[in-house]
Order: C-alpha cells, then sequence, then structure tokens
C-alpha cells in the first residue's frame, strides 16, 4: 500500500500501522512460548499504542492487555478483551478505578505501594470482593536506558523496594480481602541489553522461591515489558532469544510467565507520515519545517530519541544537514537534530519511521492543532481507524462560566 495513495486520500500528517507487522510481532513473542509449552500470558502493555483498531487487532491475537487507568480498561474492554487476561499496574489507582477492575474482574493488580495496598483492600472490603493481586518489586537494576524510562532502581517512584516486598507480602496475606496470586517487576523500557533483565530477574526468582517455600501460592510471575527495537543502530536481544532466556530460567517456579511488551509489539509497526512546508536557511542553520512535531510525536523532545527520517518519494542529489521541526511555539519541538536528511523540496512527504509506540498515545492539543488520523493498513487495503481531529473536538466539553 503506497503511502502517497494514503497521503492523497488522508492528508497529512497521519499515523500509519502495518497489521502484518503487529501481528508478526504479536507472533514472535507468543509462538516461541507456545513451542516451549510455557503457561503464559502476553499482556500487551497498551501505553504504547491504545487505538482500538490497534487494540482489536490484538484481541483476535489473543492478546491480554497491561493496563495502567481506568481509562486503559475502558478502551480494552471497549475492544473486547479478556478480563482474565488484565494486569493493572501503575502507581496512582484511583478508588474508582480500582471498582471498575473489581467489577471486570480482571486477572490481578500489580500494587505499586503500602497505602495502594490497603487501598485495594477496602475497596473490595466495600464491594464484598476478593481482589488478585502480585506486589510490583523494584529490584535496584540498572536497566542503562533514558533516566525518563528507567522504573526499576531505588530512587524511581515505581514498585516496592525489594527490601521492603517480603514484609509487605505478609501484610497482604493478613488482609481479609485481597488474595496474593503474583510477583511483577519492570525495570524500564527501550532496553537493548539481556543483561539488566536477567539480574532483576535473578532477584526476583529467589524472592519468588522464598515466597513460596513460606506457603505463598504464587502463581504468577510477571517479567513486566521493556524489550528495546532498533531505532537507529541498537542490536536489542530477538523476542525468542528474550522469552527463551526467561522461560528457561523460571521453569522450576511453577508460575504462569506474564510479560507486558508495548514497544516492541507496536514501535516498528507504524510511522508518521507528514508533509514538508517550508525551507528556511538561517545564518547558523537549515531547518525543514513540516505539518507535524511535538504535538504529536514528543519523543525526540522529551527523550532526545532518534528516529529515523525517510523521504517518501526520495529525490536525486547529496543528503543535506538539518533540524526537523513543527510548528510548535517552542524551541525543543524537533523531530530530528542536525541529521542528514534526504534531499527535500516543499509539498514532499516524509516518513518518521519507529512511530508505532508512544506516538498517537502520548499526542496533544498544544496549540490548538488537531491530532492526526490514524490508518491501519492491511495487505492492500487501509482503513482509517481515528478520523483527524474537528476543530470542535479542540473544543470538546469546555464552556463558558456563568457567573452570577
Ligand atoms: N509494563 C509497565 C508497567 C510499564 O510501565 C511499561 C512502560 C511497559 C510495561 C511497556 O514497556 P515497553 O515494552 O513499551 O518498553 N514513552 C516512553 C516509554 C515509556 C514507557 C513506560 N512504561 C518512550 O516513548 O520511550
Amino acid at each position: 500500500m503506497p503511502l502517497n495513495t494514503i497521503a492523497k486520500a488522508v492528508g497529512s500528517p497521519c499515523f500509519i500501522y502495518s497489521t502484518a507487522t503487529l501481528t508478526r510481532h504479536f507472533q514472535v513473542f507468543e509462538q516461541p512460548l507456545k513451542a516451549a509449552g510455557t503457561d503464559h500470558i502476553i499482556c500487551y502493555a497498551m501505553k504504547a499504542n491504545s487505538s482500538l483498531g490497534v487494540l482489536d487487532l490484538l484481541v483476535k491475537q489473543g492478546s491480554g492487555f497491561d493496563i495502567v487507568s481506568g481509562g486503559e480498561l475502558f478502551r480494552a474492554l471497549r475492544a473486547g478483551a479478556d478480563p482474565r487476561k488484565i494486569v493493572y499496574s501503575g502507581v496512582g489507582k484511583l478508588p474508582h478505578e480500582i471498582q471498575a477492575a473489581l467489577n471486570a474482574n480482571i486477572l490481578m493488580f500489580n500494587v505499586e505501594s503500602a497505602d495502594e495496598l490497603e487501598r485495594i483492600q477496602d475497596v473490595a472490603e466495600d464491594m464484598g470482593r476478593v481482589a488478585p493481586i502480585a506486589l510490583r518489586v523494584n529490584p535496584d537494576i540498572d536497566p542503562k536506558t533514558h533516566p525518563y524510562i528507567s522504573t526499576g532502581l531505588y530512587e524511581s517512584k515505581f514498585g516496592i523496594d525489594i527490601r521492603d516486598a517480603p514484609a509487605l507480602f505478609q501484610r497482604a496475606k493478613a488482609l481479609s480481602h485481597v488474595d496474593v496470586v503474583g510477583v511483577d517487576c519492570h525495570i524500564g523500557s527501550q532496553i537493548t541489553k539481556m543483561k539488566p533483565f536477567l539480574d532483576a530477574l535473578a532477584r526476583i526468582k529467589s524472592l519468588v522461591q522464598d515466597l513460596q517455600a513460606d506457603g505463598f501460592n504464587i502463581r504468577y510471575l510477571d517479567v513486566g515489558g521493556g524489550l528495546g527495537i532498533p531505532y537507529h543502530n541498537e542490536e536489542p536481544p530477538s523476542p525468542s532469544d528474550y522469552t527463551q532466556a526467561i522461560v528457561e530460567r523460571t521453569r522450576d517456579l511453577d508460575c504462569t510467565l506474564i510479560f507486558e511488551p508495548g514497544r516492541v509489539i507496536a514501535g516498528n509497526a507504524g510511522v508518521l507520515l507528514t508533509q514538508v512546508q517550508y525551507l528556511k536557511q538561517n545564518r547558523e542553520k537549515r531547518f525543514v519545517i513540516v505539518d507535524t512535531g511535538m504535538h504529536h510525536l514528543i519523543r525526540p523532545t522529551l527523550y532526545h530519541a532518534y528516529q529515523a527520517v525517510q523521504a517518501v518519494n526520495p529525490r536525486e542529489g547529496a543528503p543535506m544537514v538539518a533540524d526537523l521541526v513543527g510548528p510548535i511555539c517552542e524551541s525543543g519541538d524537533y523531530l530530528a537534530k542536525d541529521r542528514e536528511l534526504p534531499p527535500v523540496q516543499q509539498g514532499d512527504l516524509l516518513a518518521i519511521m519507529s512511530s508505532g509506540a508512544y506516538g498517537y498515545s502520548m499526542a496533544s492539543f498544544y496549540n490548538s492543532y488537531a491530532r492526526p488520523a490514524e490508518v491501519l493498513v492491511q495487505g492492500d487495503q487501509y482503513a482509517v481507524i481515528r478520523e483527524r481531529d474537528h476543530y470542535e473536538d479542540i473544543v470538546k466539553g469546555e464552556r463558558l462560566p456563568q457567573f452570577s
């Protein structure tokens, strides 16, 4: 499906996702686990891309979901997810969100603090329900990734310090309306080496063994997500090497393994299509100004992330070094900095690669720009799975105060 065709019909900018790639990425995780005969659930971390069209596709592949809010629960259920394959992570669960998750009968809550444990107990007790929980344990491992996406160090807000975990498990055991069913750990994102995963796993495994010896019925081991992808020249472990290494080390635990991959499923299944509006040259620098930016893809701005840029219709000529920037009134609004870009002219289409994860899901209305359309391609067909916003969407729900 030529991007030109989609650009002509749908307009620019738009996110475009591939059914074939999404399916393949799910299956490269799923198949080795199946072949090894491992009890497992893949709970796609839907924060990466939670558009209903993408969730629907993954539901059909048999995926479960890692959710982090009531809104994500709503989306997952709307997409027809099996609640018995939903795990609920996040440090700030609200009472009404806990209630909704209990009503939906999700598989388990990944509890991130002592206070949260007490709140889940209270909400469950009020409802006359028992909440299945895991504690998310922080193993103090440095995943060697961007500090904003490192979560497994003691200094981070996530999880429960592994040194405090045994006592909190004891506390959970004493509570009337929670049932301890698992142990969970997620150390960060865009991790490109196996070592941090294995170091964390070794610590978590010994905790699971201690708990089991202590009479806890730990049935689920949630190893989180975080497997990195090639954006540029990274060489992360393949999903099958990654899953195999984990399976080998956990076989004796008699636990169902839960994986929470996000980026590795969606990241390289999507591009952000954009059109060149202006070429600008000042004394210091050259800029290519396009019709998208940090409001649609904030990763370069927020993490100094590298995302490749390709011309949809390549031209002859030498590459040019420039900043690829958007229309937003911020100096930090860029998609590529001092990058060797393909030669372009006004009106040309560019594809910002690896934009399927943490693109649209982090997009905003900043500067009152409409968010882009989203398109799903399957073979020689495409479907608009989300319309571009209309100006009315930008002001939706706003009203003028009626002060007397
Ligand atoms: N599980 C939990 C509890 C998480 O917090 C995350 C991601 C995942 C799973 C999925 O991680 P993944 O497999 O996608 O690496 N916006 C950032 C990434 C933030 C990740 C947040 N948590 C970015 O664009 O790089």
